[in-house]
């Protein structure tokens, strides 16, 4: 990592030029995350979406989207509706892939809207929920939501998503992004790699960067959450209630 490099040096414009080289870190590897899940979703995107199984049937699929949602969304509307209407509600799924769990979204949430880095992702899910006109699928750039332009959400959701992103940076990015576009008290509901013994390295698409629940804290601390719950701390599946502060 580029930490003593160029520190203080700045450019014409103003930028950093250890910011501008983490920028093109970022872009490289945004690249490398696009070209891996395009080829990883062009020879079997469910069985790498959902590794239990090799052969997914249509019927299996939408069965495990559907219970993702029961396990994960249906048990804890207090928290994600607040009183709300669902029904009422826009809300986020932060690396879609195929649609799987987004599908089961719009079964209940007034207005789904789902982004993913794959192109390959993105024409699944937007075939497999043609008939879902509440759904609607972004195909993002890997680093940032721009893709959305301003659209603002009541909730936020990612699953084995950050598990595949082996940089703090882009994780971090990604959290402070779903910040700002949620109403103030929104929940952003994701879970990260909890395994702290477990070792990636630069670059790697697969393998995720683990989060102690300190580390977790102080991402979701600088990006404006407060972690209210976790589950799972020190797991594979680390699961962090993040809420959005302010009136
Ligand atoms: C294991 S799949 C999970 C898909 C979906 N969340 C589900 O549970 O059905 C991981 C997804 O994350 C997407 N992904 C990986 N890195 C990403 C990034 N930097 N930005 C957005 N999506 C990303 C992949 O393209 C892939 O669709």
């Amino acid at each position: 990592m580029p930490d003593k490099v160029g520190i203080g040096v700045r450019d014409d414009v103003g930028m950093g030029r250890d910011a501008m080289i983490m920028a093109q870190m970022s872009l490289e590897y945004a690249e490398k995350m696009r070209r891996d899940w395009d080829e990883r979703a062009r020879s079997n995107a469910r069985h790498y979406i959902a590794d239990g199984k090799t052969e997914w049937s249509d019927a299996e699929f939408r069965a495990s989207g559907e219970a993702t949602v029961a396990e994960d969304i249906l048990t804890d509307m207090v928290n994600i509706c607040q009183g709300k209407n669902p029904r009422d509600m826009r809300v986020l799924e932060l690396g879609c892939g195929a649609g799987r769990v987004t599908r089961a979204m719009g079964q209940v949430f007034g207005e789904v809207h789902g982004i993913d880095i794959s192109k390959e992702m993105v024409a699944q899910a937007r075939a497999a929920l043609a008939q879902s006109p509440n759904v609607f699928i972004h195909h993002g750039d890997g680093l940032t939501l721009n893709a959305l332009g301003d659209i603002r959400f009541d909730f936020a959701y990612s699953c084995c998503v950050f598990h595949h992103i082996s940089s703090y940076e882009v994780i971090a990015s990604y959290v402070a992004d779903v910040a700002r576009r949620l109403e103030p008290g929104a929940l952003f509901k994701f879970e990260v790699q909890g395994c702290t013994s477990l070792k990636t390295t630069v670059g790697d698409t697969w393998l995720g960067v683990p989060f102690s629940e300190q580390q977790a804290r102080e991402m979701a601390e600088r990006a404006g959450f407060e972690l209210r719950y976790h589950v799972g701390e020190g797991e594979e599946r680390f699961w962090l209630w993040c809420f959005r502060r302010g009136e």
